[in-house]
């Protein structure tokens, strides 16, 4: 896979590189892991209606859903190399190519709600995250929304002894390592394109994610319970190639900019209605039990996962989780 990451990408920095802009229209590929009919896949789809529509066609924007040409991994590696132009990673994802900080994110139960989440995001903490963006070979763009985890398996989770010795399915965070170990459990990092057969196959006994990821993704099929945690929460960094963005001319990236802004908007404004509808289908489908848990429980719940704090504080770093907490202003206990 590496070597054909390799060959696109020469082919593409032969297309990207400096006068190469002059040809029309400049190809902006947007590569993402989920479906089109997800909160990302809508907004990925808005973002290129606009974006052709301001740049009246100097720019087409090609979007490639569903691990069609990369994987979690391969992606954020094509992006770098000039692969792909545009990629939207879940803030999980960042940790292998030596950006941590964006884990915080996966902190359990640190986002009561996506207004809260909006004080972080659209703040000074949010700028300064992307920042961090640059020393990779990309800059950020946006924060799109997703929306929060459940957990599911084939055994009813109810309690945290519930989880103990199964296995989890995660993404390449080592804060949700820490959050599954709290539970005593066993996480293991799979790509979101192997999620459903990891389930079916039973390679894995469970996973958490939002309710449009389960539902586009079939989960709810091989997996008979669903505990309704609301325990974290799945947002995305897009990304562009730096090269590729500081190379175009202004006038086009400004243009871009202004789809970028309004995609967001459309994007974030339509999540929460996204994961309510699809909820609703898996409920419809009876394939699944949806399992709610009481005041009580919740709080247990919660109250095993607080070490996760502790644990990935050198990691992530405390003084970026105490400015996050400050921020939100919100208690992860309540
Ligand atoms: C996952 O890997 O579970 C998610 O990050 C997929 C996605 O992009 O929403």
């Amino acid at each position: 896979m590496r070597r054909f990451i390799l060959a696109a990408a020469s082919i593409a920095a032969l297309t990207v590189a400096g006068p190469a802009f002059a040809q029309s229209p400049i190809i902006l590929k947007f590569s993402h892991v989920v479906a089109t009919n997800t909160p990302k896949g809508q907004a990925a789809e808005k973002f290129k209606e606009l974006a052709e529509k301001y740049t009246a066609g100097k720019v087409k924007v090609e979007v490639y859903p569903n691990s069609q040409l990369y994987k979690d991994k391969e992606e954020l590696e094509a992006l770098q190399l000039g692969a792909v132009q545009m990629l939207a990673p879940s803030n999980s994802k960042f940790g292998p190519i030596g950006v941590k900080e964006f884990e915080v994110f996966d902190l359990p139960y640190i986002l009561p709600d996506l207004k809260t989440l909006r004080k972080v995001t659209d703040g000074p903490l949010g700028a300064k995250l992307l920042k961090l963006l640059d020393a990779k070979g990309m800059t950020g763009l946006a924060y799109w929304d997703n929306g929060f985890k459940q957990m599911s398996a084939n055994k009813k989770l109810v309690a945290p002894a519930d989880y103990k010795g199964l296995k989890f399915r995660i993404q390449s965070s080592k804060v949700l390592e820490a959050q599954f170990r709290s539970l005593g459990a066993i996480p293991q990092v799979m790509a979101f394109s192997e999620v459903y057969q990891a389930l079916q196959t039973g390679v894995v006994d469970g996973q958490e994610n939002t309710w449009s990821n389960i539902y586009t993704q079939k989960m709810h099929e091989v997996q008979k319970y669903i505990t309704e945690t609301n325990h974290g929460y799945i947002g995305y960094v897009v990304v562009v190639n730096k090269k590729f963005w500081d190379g175009l001319p202004a006038d086009v990236r400004e243009q871009l900019d202004k789809a970028m802004k309004e995609a967001t908007a459309y994007g974030n404004s339509q999540s929460a209605k996204e994961n309510e509808d699809a909820l609703a289908e898996i409920k419809k489908s009876g394939k699944s039990e949806i399992v709610k848990l009481t005041p009580e429980q919740d709080e247990a719940m919660r109250k095993a996962m607080m070490p996760v704090y502790k644990d990935v504080a050198s990691r992530v770093g405390q003084p970026l989780i105490d400015e996050f907490l400050k921020e939100t202003g919100r208690s992860p206990m309540n």
